[in-house]
C-alpha cells in the first residue's frame, strides 16, 4: 500500500473515517486522543469472518480481527485490538485501548482494563479481573485477578517482580 502521509497530513488527505492501526497500547492511546480530539471520525474495522452475538456493543477506532469470536453480553471499548482467532466470551467487559492478542481466550465474565495486554495464546478463567495497563504473558493461564500495572505469566500466571 502506498504511504500517504504522516498523521498531521491528515488535514490534506481525502478520507471517510480513521483507524489507529499501532499495536503499542500507549501509543495507540495517545495517537486515538489526539485524531478524537481534532474531530476525526474512528471506525470499527471488523473481519467479515468474526462472529459477534447479537447486542454486543462495540466502540469506535476498534479493531477486529479474522475469526474472532464475541460472545452475547459482552461490551468492548474504543481503540481495543481483538487480534486474530481470540474468544472474548459472555458478559466479557473489555476497557478502551486494550488489546487481546492472537488466539488468547478470555473466560465468561472477565473484565480486562484499561490499556491492559492479554498475550498471545493466553487464558483468563471466567470471572477473572486484570487490571488498568497490566499485561498478562503469552501462553500464561490466568487463575487469579491480576492488578492494575502488573505482569503475569507463567501457568497459573504468577507476578513479575
Ligand atoms: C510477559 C512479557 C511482557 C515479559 O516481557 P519482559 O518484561 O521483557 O520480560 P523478560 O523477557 O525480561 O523476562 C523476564 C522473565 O520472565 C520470563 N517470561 C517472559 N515472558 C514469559 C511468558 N510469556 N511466559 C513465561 N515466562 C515468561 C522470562 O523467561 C524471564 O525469566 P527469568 O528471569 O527466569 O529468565 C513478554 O515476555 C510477553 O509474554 N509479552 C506478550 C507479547 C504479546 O503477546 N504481544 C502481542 C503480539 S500481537
Amino acid at each position: 500500500m502506498p504511504v500517504c502521509g504522516v498523521t498531521a497530513d491528515l488535514t490534506t488527505i481525502s478520507h471517510e473515517a480513521v483507524i489507529v492501526a499501532i499495536g503499542n497500547g500507549r501509543v495507540r492511546r495517545r495517537l486515538f486522543l489526539e485524531v478524537q480530539a481534532r474531530g476525526e471520525r474512528l471506525a470499527i474495522a471488523q473481519h467479515p469472518t468474526a462472529v459477534l452475538a447479537e447486542g454486543v456493543q462495540v466502540a469506535a477506532g476498534t479493531v477486529i480481527a479474522a475469526n474472532v469470536v464475541v460472545n452475547t453480553g459482552s461490551v468492548i471499548g474504543q481503540n481495543v485490538i481483538l487480534n486474530t482467532a481470540c474468544t472474548v466470551d459472555h458478559h466479557n467487559r473489555i476497557e478502551d485501548h486494550a488489546h487481546v492478542a492472537p488466539g488468547a481466550h478470555l473466560g465468561g465474565d472477565v473484565q480486562v482494563g484499561e490499556g491492559a495486554l492479554i498475550g498471545i495464546g493466553a487464558v483468563v478463567l471466567p470471572q477473572r479481573r486484570v487490571g488498568n495497563w497490566a499485561t498478562v504473558g503469552g501462553g500464561a493461564v490466568v487463575v487469579k485477578d491480576v492488578g492494575a500495572g502488573e505482569t503475569a505469566v507463567g501457568c497459573p500466571a504468577r507476578v513479575l517482580k
